[in-house]
């Protein structure tokens, strides 16, 4: 039985403008470290809750690694997790949703694979009374009542910091070679724009070229094979906006004859333990962390909400950049 159905929509909304209250006291967000994404030990009464939790899909190893990080804390804490592999479409998502909200579920964890179009099966979910969670990639709504907070990180700072790498690395060789995200979603978007933001401070950089590789790895190969005939050898840098695709772009270099790390450099997003041990290796040069262990802060938000708590409107995780000084000492430790 849902306990949150037992409350008046009222009730749910005065929790939700608690939530936003508390986030706004908390200067805006809360800037939690989350490598692991460590959540404080929770004072939550324990309560057995079942949480359905839309995936986006299983498009990287990031992804793999947060599901898992979603499903073993699961476990660790008696909760019954219904879960559902969106394989990156919007519409598997919203039916999956609309699944949970017919399964009256005590909360609804959504990673959403786009950025638009959630406000209608959120709606849906409010009439319900099962509050929802904005996981990872964030939800661009009209209506901020309609979700009770997000936990993920920040694209817009982790673009700014590559840019900002780059602007003090680079020495002046910047033509560049981006390898963007899936269309429509927040990472793709915060990566690039806050990206040619911030090099527009440094002349010489410009992207001359930014195609999709989706996230995957195997589609990141082609898009630099298709660059490679392009532009030949003629550019210096290569921007993946996670690193599937860098590693991806890495294997069509390496097989064009090109050492990447030395005569170009590669630069990416998520910090997986293979990219950063590329870093130490010298094949890339930088990789800013973009953390997937999000499970504790989630499950201690859905128990403080289903219990009745006021949770951060915004948590975002506190992201650290790996390059040629830091790389071999952190390898061991990565856990994904
Ligand atoms: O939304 C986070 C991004 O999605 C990660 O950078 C990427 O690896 C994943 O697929």
């Amino acid at each position: 039985m849902n306990p949150m159905s037992y409350l008046p929509g009222k009730f749910v909304r005065i929790i939700h403008s608690g939530a936003l209250l508390f986030g706004a006291l908390l200067a805006g967000y809360s800037n939690l470290s989350a490598q692991p994404a460590s959540a404080p030990a929770s004072s939550t009464p324990t309560k057995a809750i079942t949480v359905g939790f839309a995936q986006t899909g299983a498009e990287s190893d990031w992804r793999m690694a947060n599901t898992k990080s979603m499903q073993d804390e699961a476990k660790k804490r008696g909760i019954t997790l219904q879960f559902s592999d969106g394989q990156g479409k919007q519409e598997n998502q919203i039916a999956a949703v609309r699944n949970f909200i017919a399964q009256g579920v005590d909360v609804i964890v959504i990673a959403p694979v786009v950025e638009t179009g959630w406000q209608p099966v959120l709606r849906e979910a409010k009439a319900a009374n099962i509050p929802v969670i904005d996981s990872d990639r964030q939800m661009t709504v009209t209506d901020p009542s309609l979700y009770a907070c997000f936990i993920g990180s920040d694209f817009k700072t982790e673009g700014k910091m590559v840019a900002n790498w780059l602007g003090a690395h680079a020495n002046g060789k910047g033509r560049i070679l981006e390898i963007s995200g899936t269309p429509g979603s927040a990472p793709a978007i915060d990566r690039h724009q806050a990206f040619v933001d911030t090099i527009a401070k440094y002349p010489g950089l410009t992207i001359i070229d930014s195609q999709s590789g989706d996230f995957r790895r195997v589609n990141a190969k082609e898009v630099m094979e298709a660059f490679l005939k392009k532009y030949g050898h003629n550019f210096d840098i290569v921007y993946a906006h996670n690193d599937d695709m860098a590693l991806g772009a890495l294997q069509a270099l390496q097989e064009a004859g090109i050492q990447p790390g030395k005569d170009v450099m590669v630069v990416s997003i998520d910090g997986t333990k293979e990219a950063v041990q590329a870093v130490a290796d010298g094949k890339m040069n930088c990789v800013v962390e973009c953390n997937p262990l999000t499970a504790p802060l989630i499950y201690d938000a859905a128990e403080k909400i289903v219990a009745g708590q006021p949770v951060a409107a915004v948590t975002y995780n506190k992201d650290q950049l790996f390059d040629s000084t830091n790389a071999a000492a952190a390898v061991s430790t990565r856990q994904y």
